[in-house]
């Protein structure tokens, strides 16, 4: 079996591909990369993958790519996925995510990869505005974006849908909670508080920790879990389905910085800073992913302390 995975040297895609290299051996992994990727996050099996230069926004760089590997199946991992700079550069936010995904399904197309499954990386991130008595968030809730980058992945949620409908690509559709871990990129919020307390630990930050809104909250996944997730639906969801990924329980940012601040000795200040408050932040993720675990058999197993502590040892090996 071939897989072709992009954003593999990103976060999800750089644990897919330790998943899918532990568990299904015998499996090609061939993963897409720019000619500036930085390869930290995959040096370790390197390799053991075929990497293959590739612009996503380009359309006959992503043809030749899949003419290429002809992939069974595709893991849509790569995109521009930090809400703020979505507000910063909505353009690109769009071009990025919305432009590249067309490309793929447009290739599948030409190349008749219709047999082909293709996993979309949607997100809670759509459901935007949720009312207190909408949680836990299913399948079915009203999507009410409040940034760009929410919008960019209802479209390219959508746009799975109608490409099923109209071609019969093999869309699965998933809508991932917040997910976090080692290799998470340093602005989202529990790599850059537990950096900054590895900053602190060594002498390379004054005693202050900077925050943004600690009451918006979220439901968080090991990364680790969130990738076991993403091979369980190519292997049993139903294309152009949609299902929710999500560890069912949902925590207060403040409880993220606690527990974090809970494994340091050094007694930590902390600061609001206003920069890292956003237009319109969703004030509560809350998924029920009963659909996804009951095609799947899928469950977390990971728990968020341990994922909150891995997190901060990830920062402390990695700041001198
Ligand atoms: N980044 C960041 N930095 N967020 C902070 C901070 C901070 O210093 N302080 C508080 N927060 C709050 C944000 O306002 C937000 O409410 C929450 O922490 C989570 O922020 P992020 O980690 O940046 O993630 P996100 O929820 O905006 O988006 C993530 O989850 C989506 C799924 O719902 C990203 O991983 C998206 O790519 C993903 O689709």
């Amino acid at each position: 079996m071939k897989v072709l995975i992009t954003g593999i040297t990103g976060f999800a895609g750089s644990h897919l591909a330790d998943y899918i290299l532990k568990n299904h051996p015998g499996t090609e992994i061939y993963g897409i990369i720019r000619w500036r990727s930085r390869d930290e996050n995959i040096l370790h099996i390197k390799d053991k993958l075929k990497l293959v230069e590739c612009d996503l926004r380009d359309a006959a760089s992503v043809k030749n790519t899949l003419t290429e590997v002809m992939p069974d199946k595709i893991f849509h991992l790569a995109a521009q996925s930090f809400v703020p700079t979505s507000w910063r550069a909505p353009s690109e936010t769009m071009t990025t995510n919305i432009l590249g995904q067309i490309n793929i399904f447009e290739a599948m197309r030409e190349l008749k990869l219709f047999e082909t499954k293709i996993q979309l990386a949607c997100s809670s991130e759509e459901y935007g505005l949720v009312h207190e008595n909408e949680v836990p968030i299913t399948e079915e809730n009203p999507l009410r974006p409040l940034s760009p980058y929410a919008v960019s992945k209802i479209a390219q949620d959508y746009l799975g849908y109608q490409y099923h409908q109209s071609y019969g690509i093999k869309a699965i559709r998933t809508r991932t909670f917040n997910h976090t871990g080692p290799r998470r990129g340093d602005v989202f919020v529990v790599s850059t508080f537990a950096k900054q307390i590895a900053m602190i630990e060594k002498g390379k930050q004054e005693s202050k920790i900077f925050v943004g809104n600690l009451e918006a909250k979220r439901d968080f996944t090991d990364v680790r879990d969130v990738v076991r997730g993403y091979w369980l639906a190519t292997e049993h969801c139903v294309p152009g389905e949609v299902y929710h990924i999500a560890s069912g329980e949902t925590h207060p940012i403040q409880f993220v910085l606690d527990t974090l601040l809970s494994f340091s000795k050094i007694k930590i200040d902390v600061v609001q800073d206003p920069t890292r408050m956003r237009p319109s932040d969703v004030l509560i993720l809350h998924g029920d992913s009963s659909k996804f675990r009951k095609v799947t058999g899928w469950k977390p197993e990971i728990k968020i302390e341990t994922t909150l502590k891995d997190t901060l040892d990830y920062w402390r090996e990695r700041i001198k």
